[in-house]
């Protein structure tokens, strides 16, 4: 049975790397219909729409998701991220953002091969807050972080499922529990907890700011990690900087219960500064749509994608001629 895949392109460079991911998808062999979806900026400034409910519904119902990047300069921030890809995330609980990172050894480091588990459905991107006598001198903006148990629990219980069918069965826990005292407490509470369900694996604690200078120094120390939603995009966008670059950085929203698609998309943005240029590399996709294969079962064909994206390393050109090169490897 074909695997049914919601095709957002996006905005910028988002259809073109979106385009090269599913060329090799099809070169790998994956029988896929694909279910494509004119969502993003471009959408949005020419009809005034972000995400109708039919769209969202229609969605709902698919394998998998495959998302380029959305944005452009002419809409306002928030629209896109809080209408379109938190709405699709909380909407679809994919309380897991996955982010593997792997690198070969270089002169900082002795290779890094990480990934960061971040929760995606909470934190302070939950929404909660608001203004108080807006636009005025005593005008207050609060922006509050929203932890409850169960949604910390599913989230370090996959990290902790995931360390433990790796090599180094290691797992970090980054926060910032001298501060935060309240939601901290909580995070390393349930941590605590669950840890003693895997007595396999090692456990570690680092707050978030030392964690940044270990990223950069001695990455190689991390196996798997877990964090709070804020921290991991942070903590990602470092992780992509140490290892390889933007252009190689994937990431999964997954819904690990299945009670919804999870979704893939490479970390990058809409780059409009390249759009049209040819100068994107679409291998943050690609490694994206193999995480997307794995999660859908195609364990043979993601691992095959993965081997032709690194065999395609050193590989330069255009982005269909990166995209050509890497298919042809398979
Ligand atoms: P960006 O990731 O689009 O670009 C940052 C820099 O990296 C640019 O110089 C760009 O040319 C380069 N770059 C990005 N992807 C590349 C690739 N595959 N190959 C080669 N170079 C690449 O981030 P920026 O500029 O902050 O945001 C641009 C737009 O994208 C904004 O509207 C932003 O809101 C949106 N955005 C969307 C995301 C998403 O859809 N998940 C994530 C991040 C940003
Ligand atoms: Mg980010």
């Amino acid at each position: 049975m074909a695997h049914r895949i919601g095709i957002i392109g996006g905005d910028g460079i988002g259809p073109e790397v979106v385009a090269e991911a599913l060329k090799v998808v099809r070169a790998a062999g994956v029988d896929v219909e694909e279910v494509a979806f004119d969502l993003g900026g471009a959408r949005y400034l020419s009809e005034g729409v972000v995400l109708p409910d039919e769209e969202l519904e229609a969605i709902r119902e698919l394998d998998a998701v495959m998302l380029g990047a959305v944005g452009t300069p002419d809409v306002p921030p928030g629209v896109l991220e809080r209408g379109l890809l938190l709405r699709l995330r909380f909407e679809l609980d994919q309380y897991v953002n996955l982010r593997p990172f792997r690198a070969e050894p270089s002169a900082l480091n002795d290779g890094v091969d990480m990934v960061v588990v971040r929760e995606n459905t909470e934190g302070i991107y939950a929404g909660e807050g608001g203004f108080l006598r807006k636009g005025t001198p005593e005008e207050i903006a609060t922006q509050g972080s929203v932890n409850t148990r169960h949604g910390v629990e599913r989230c370090i219980r996959y990290a902790f499922d995931l360390a433990n069918t790796r090599d180094a069965k290691h797992l970090t826990l980054v926060h910032k529990t001298n501060v935060l005292t309240f939601s901290g407490d909580l995070w390393q509470r349930t941590f605590d907890e669950v840890a003693a369900d895997y007595p396999a694996v090692t456990t570690a604690y680092h707050h978030i700011d030392a964690a940044c200078i270990y990223f950069v120094e001695d990455p190689g120390r991390y196996d798997v990690i877990v964090t709070d939603n804020l921290f991991g995009d942070i903590l990602t966008d470092l992780g992509g900087a140490v290892s390889g670059g933007i252009g190689r950085a994937a990431s999964g929203n997954l819904n690990p219960d299945r009670t919804g698609p999870s979704m893939f998309e490479p970390v990058h943005g809409s780059a409009p500064d390249i759009v049209g240029t040819g100068k994107a590399d679409p291998r943050a996709a690609v490694i994206s749509a193999a995480m997307m294969l794995q999660f859908l079962g195609e364990h043979d064909a993601a691992e095959r994608v993965e081997k032709a994206v690194a065999a395609s390393e050193g590989v330069t050109g255009t982005t269909t001629e990166i995209g050509d090169a890497i298919a042809e490897r398979l």
